[in-house]
């Protein structure tokens, strides 16, 4: 059967202004400049008097007002628009990374431009958890709570645009964008990017998705955060079969567009298939404009991700950023005048950065003014700490977690990062608002006990500190940034040579941290160790410890967040949004420098459409840690697995169960086993199609419902270019991970429909 259609956009653009009715509090034109009034709370419109600029006459269309205004336009002022405007906004951040400058004879404002994923880059703003604690969640609420407040900062920074969400997916381990990703799973990342989206869109911001498509790997001996010899972003060529490519790196950013209604993409640095992603004819016109009907514009990648003038402007990429170097003034009129690109087209590229600026009611207020006074600071970090928290993957527990402090007399912090606040680099690196240390925080929750710290420089000093504790907390970190990736999953990974030379750079690499962890845990049977890691890391010492967190970098708030976890204030939330392997090995990339780094600038994606768990559990290899694991304080039960076939969707429904002593967080997720139809289409084991999050006292329970509309038992047919149900059974299987499903049923397609059991 063939799929054809994708869900409807919903009507978001309402939603911003609603949202910034309710939300802006700037101050108000009673008349307005426009002759109009202006929108409730956005002050002014900056656009023009509607007599002589009829385009400001906010009664028309968007397509209607740009039509009008880009008939007023001389052919140099509409090329003026295609490129960035300040190149050094880009080295610091502040108060904006980029701008593209208006047009103050037609009225068109700046438009201002911010990072990113992790919060506001710049002067200091609140810094969240990584996006990948983010994804530990599991709560795409949560997600839609803080792009809501990342958007808030960057518009009360004066700012009108916002480069984030990351929607590449973590194709390899070392990747030093890792912690910018919503892991190793197209669906996850798919559900909290949307809703990542439309919390950053109530506010009054284009969210700009990034990076579109395949920014999946920094390359090797680099200089973070610019870039790498070996692989490096912007020029490696991504050779990748069309149905890998669409059903696990494009997914996610096509939802991006039909449920989150995404203002903007951001295209990225490497080629895909050959081409430069900023010139793509097949991502950027067929994919993105034709089939998937995106009618917002595209922003280049910082610095030479435009390699061609030409064929990024015939192809579709509107702004190149930060600056024009193939979108100068000479080069763009010589374009135009030799004939290489039509008038046509440079009134599609400015017409669709017009109307998305029109639709987006850019216009029609008055300019985002900085004042930081403005941002809910308590609010905001209340979402960055329930993140952290909810975010925090308890790995290991023999009983030790949560903390009693009435028991404990004496607790010993171990390690630098208990006292520092490791993050990533590049461009997510936020400047925190404010940070209380964990052992800091740890200590004033201890109550009566004794709060003990080593940094951990000397095991045997540390382990005999340890030695005469109750309980013994080792911090451990990584080092990962935007520029360069990881060289080995080790903590104790070696610094890499160009980044140890230029001081002020992120240093990559560790120091001798397993082995501290050895003779912590030597030392003392309590012994609880806590990473926070950019991604995933080796743990050859993880049967000697008494528990693990991982807490991924986890933000300003990381020292209350981890003392509530670890006293139990909360529950441990997070479930891995990818897999821990047990092996340097192990991963689908490993071993084989075709796939990774690539040879020739050439990366090889032959493991196909088994990334991350589904490679594990094809390969059948046992990871450390298994995609969507995670314990909790508590206990859960799973039952009742009932479906329903209707209208050529399955509905799905289970009852989950708190069958401990405690409040938790229950994750129940839902896979699907799709059946190959032939040996050129092979399907992984399982797939995760649904997950949902409860917040359950002792003794409650939840019933769960998932809606698996045909899109999730379709394949990409690379014959018909199409999206394909193949006849046949599906396993649907559910549970607490992707290891552990204990309900399954089953349901059939045959010759187009949808029924439930059949499979016998
Ligand atoms: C990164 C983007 C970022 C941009 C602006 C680039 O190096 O790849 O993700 O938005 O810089 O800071």
């Amino acid at each position: 059967m063939i799929i054809r259609n994708y869900r409807k956009p919903g009507g978001l653009v309402a939603g911003i202004a609603f949202g910034l009715m309710l939300s802006a509090c700037g101050s108000s034109d009673p008349v307005g400049t426009t002759g109009q009034p202006p929108l409730p709370g956005l002050g002014p419109s900056r656009c023009g008097d509607v007599q002589t600029r009829p385009w400001c006459d906010t009664r028309l269309s968007p397509a209607e007002r740009t039509a009008l205004l880009l008939g007023e336009m001389t052919l140099s002022q509409k090329l003026s628009l295609l490129g960035g405007d300040n190149i050094i906004a880009a080295a610091t951040g502040d108060p904006y990374v980029g701008i593209s400058e208006g047009i103050p004879e037609l009225g068109i404002p700046d438009l201002r431009m911010s990072d990113g994923p992790v919060g506001v880059r710049g002067s200091p703003a609140t810094a969240f958890p990584t996006p990948l604690a983010l994804a530990s969640s599991f709560n795409p609420e949560l997600a839609r709570r803080t792009g809501k407040a990342v958007a808030n900062e960057v518009r009360h920074k004066g700012n009108d645009l916002l480069h984030a969400p990351v929607l590449d997916i973590m194709r390899n381990p070392l990747a030093g964008r890792t912690f910018e990703t919503y892991g190793e799973d197209p669906y996850l990342a798919e559900r909290l990017g949307v809703a990542w989206i439309q919390g950053a869109q109530t506010e009054g911001i284009m969210a700009n998705v990034k990076h579109y498509a395949m920014n999946t790997q920094e390359g090797q001996i680099g200089l973070p955060p610019i870039t790498s010899l070996v692989g490096g972003r912007q020029l490696v060529n991504h050779v990748i079969d069309e149905r890998t490519l669409r059903e696990m790196h494009l997914a996610p950013f096509e939802a991006a567009i039909h449920e989150a209604d995404v203002a903007s993409f951001m295209c990225a640095y490497g080629f895909v298939n050959g081409a430069a992603a900023c010139g793509s004819h097949f991502l950027l016109q067929q994919v993105l404009r034709q089939e998937w009907g995106f009618d917002g514009f595209v922003v280049s990648d910082y610095v030479l991700a435009v390699k061609d003038t030409v064929l990024s402007l015939n192809n579709g990429t509107e702004i190149e950023m930060p600056l024009g170097m193939f979108y100068t003034p000479l080069l763009l009129q010589t374009a135009v005048l030799t004939g290489l690109v039509s008038m046509e087209t440079v009134d599609t590229r400015v017409g669709n950065i017009l109307r998305t600026l029109f639709r987006f009611g850019f216009f029609d207020r008055a300019d985002y003014v900085r004042n930081d006074d403005l941002v809910d600071v308590e609010g905001h970090a209340a979402v960055a700490r329930e993140t952290a928290e909810q975010g925090a993957v308890l790995l290991r527990n023999n009983g030790v977690l949560p903390l009693d402090a009435a028991a404990l007399g004496k607790i010993a912090v171990i390690g630098r990062s208990a006292v520092e606040r490791p993050s990533g680099g590049g461009s997510s690196a936020v400047v925190p608002l404010r940070f209380v240390a964990p052992r800091d925080a740890l200590a004033a929750r201890a109550g009566g006990a004794e709060t003990l710290y080593n940094d951990g420089s000397d095991a045997a000093a540390a382990a005999a500190l340890a030695a005469t504790a109750d309980v013994a907390i080792v911090f451990v970190s990584d080092k990962a940034s935007e520029g360069v990736d990881k060289t080995c999953l080790s903590l104790d990974c070696p610094a890499l040579p160009l980044s140890v030379l230029v001081p002020g750079l992120p240093k990559l690499g560790g120091k001798p941290q397993d082995a501290l962890i050895a003779a912590v845990a030597a030392a003392n049977p309590n012994t609880v160790v806590v990473l926070q890691v950019a991604g995933p890391v080796l743990t050859p010492w993880r049967d000697q410890v008494a528990a693990m967190l991982v807490a991924w970098y986890p933000g300003q708030e990381a020292g209350d967040a981890l003392a509530h976890v670890l006293f139990g204030d909360t529950d441990a939330g997070g479930r891995l949004p990818l897999s821990f392997p047990k092996a340097e090995g192990d991963t689908p990339t490993a071993g084989n420098p075709l796939r990774y780094p690539g040879v020739a600038n050439q990366a090889f994606y032959t493991e196909g459409i088994f990334t991350g768990y589904r490679w594990y559990d094809e390969q059948q290899v046992e990871p450390a840690f298994p995609f969507g694991y995670g314990l909790s304080y508590t206990q859960f039960a799973y039952e009742g697995l009932q479906l329903e076939a209707r209208n050529g969707q399955l509905q799905a429904s289970l009852t989950v169960r708190n069958t401990g002593t405690r409040a938790g967080w229950a994750t129940p997720q839902l896979y699907l086993g799709l059946p190959s139809p032939s040996e050129s289409v092979p399907q992984p084991q399982r797939v995760l199609k649904g997950f949902s999050r409860h917040w359950l006292a002792p003794g409650a329970s939840a019933r769960a419902s998932f809606v698996l509309e045909q899109r999730a038992f379709s394949y990409w047919d690379v014959e018909t270019g199409g999206w394909k149900i193949a006849d046949g059974c599906y396993a649907i299987t559910a549970g607490a991970h992707s290891r552990d499903l204990p309900l399954n049923a089953t349901a059939t397609w045959t010759q187009g429909a949808l029924s439930v059991g059949g499979c016998d």
